[in-house]
């Protein structure tokens, strides 16, 4: 029997199904880009199903996850999650805005107005899981920590479309990330965590090796996700990016991964400028044909 939740949350989808009906005509596979809910791989019941066998499984602490554009009925799942053993609640607003008469700024309210609703529901904490493509990162993540969001995960990685030409299809296709994705990062944390206080970082998005997590502390993540690299390696991944960690810090003397971390974020590296402007000319000197 479907739950009260599926049905709510088909609702929901269909709606979003509706907004593309309007350039159906001109695009007649537009709707392909919103998934139906049969196709996740666990509905919202065997999702907290999941959650409370993990929970009794493991003593480790466990971050539910989320994803929604804006404060629908589907927030409330929120509270199922942590009534169902969640130590945290990661939320990835996973929004593509395509109406023109919809601003930045309303875009942001909407985002506020989901961790205001989740903070005055929930006692655990919550991290917001984000896209780059903010005007203004820095102040948006201040209004974030303000709306009572404990951390941030950087960034979002859209899954793209691509097209078949020949079948005149969008298609949706899973590609793996590399560590090319990783200096976008590397920058944001080293800013967010130089300049603003009270957010815990987490980084996710090309973290393959040793070397990929300890640049990510060094500039200001507390924590570093991995999936990519998990896909490929299976969990083994985990142990050797850890034991790496451990080694580098060893071999360089650090006492601590306290130590390391922010150690080369804006407010301590010794050429801050190199994370805030984007200086091309520079690059452009310096380059040479191989
Ligand atoms: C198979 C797969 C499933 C994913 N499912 C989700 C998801 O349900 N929610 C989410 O926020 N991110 C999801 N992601 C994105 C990852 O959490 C992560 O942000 C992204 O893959 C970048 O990290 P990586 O470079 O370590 O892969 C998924 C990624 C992959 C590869």
């Amino acid at each position: 029997m479907r739950s009260l939740f599926e049905e709510q949350l088909e609702a929901e989808q269909l709606a979003t199904v509706s907004h593309f009906e309007g350039i159906e005509d001109a695009f007649a596979e537009a709707h392909t880009y919103v998934p139906a809910a049969s196709e996740f791989a666990l509905g919202p019941d065997e999702y907290l199903d999941q959650l409370l066998s993990i929970r009794e499984a493991v003593d480790l602490p466990i971050i539910a996850s989320l994803n929604g554009v804006d404060g629908g009925y589907w927030l409330q799942y929120a509270q199922l999650i942590a009534e169902a053993g969640a130590d945290a609640l990661e939320l990835n607003v996973f929004d593509i805005e395509t109406d023109p008469d919809i601003s930045g700024a309303q875009i942001e309210e909407r985002l506020l107005q989901m961790v205001h609703r989740l903070r005055s529901q929930l006692r655990i904490p919550i991290a917001i899981k984000l896209s780059p493509f903010y005007a203004a990162f820095l102040n948006l993540a201040a209004a974030i920590r303000d709306e009572g969001a404990d951390g941030l995960v950087i960034f979002n990685r859209f899954f793209q479309a691509d097209l078949d030409i020949e079948e005149l299809e969008v298609e949706r296709q899973l590609r793996l990330s590399t560590p090319n994705e990783l200096p976008l990062r590397l920058r944001w944390l080293a800013i967010l965590s130089g300049k603003l206080d009270g957010l815990s970082l987490a980084v996710t998005g090309g973290i393959h090796t040793p070397e990929d997590a300890i640049k990510a502390l060094m500039c200001g993540a507390d924590t570093v996700q991995v999936v990519s690299a998990l896909m490929v390696q299976g969990p083994a991944a985990l142990a050797d990016i850890r034991q790496g960690i451990v080694d580098w810090l060893e071999e360089h003397d650090y006492d601590s991964l306290d130590q390391l971390r922010g150690s080369m974020n804006v407010a301590r590296c010794p050429d801050p400028s190199i994370y805030e402007r984007a200086n091309y000319i520079h690059l452009l000197h310096s380059f040479r044909r191989a």
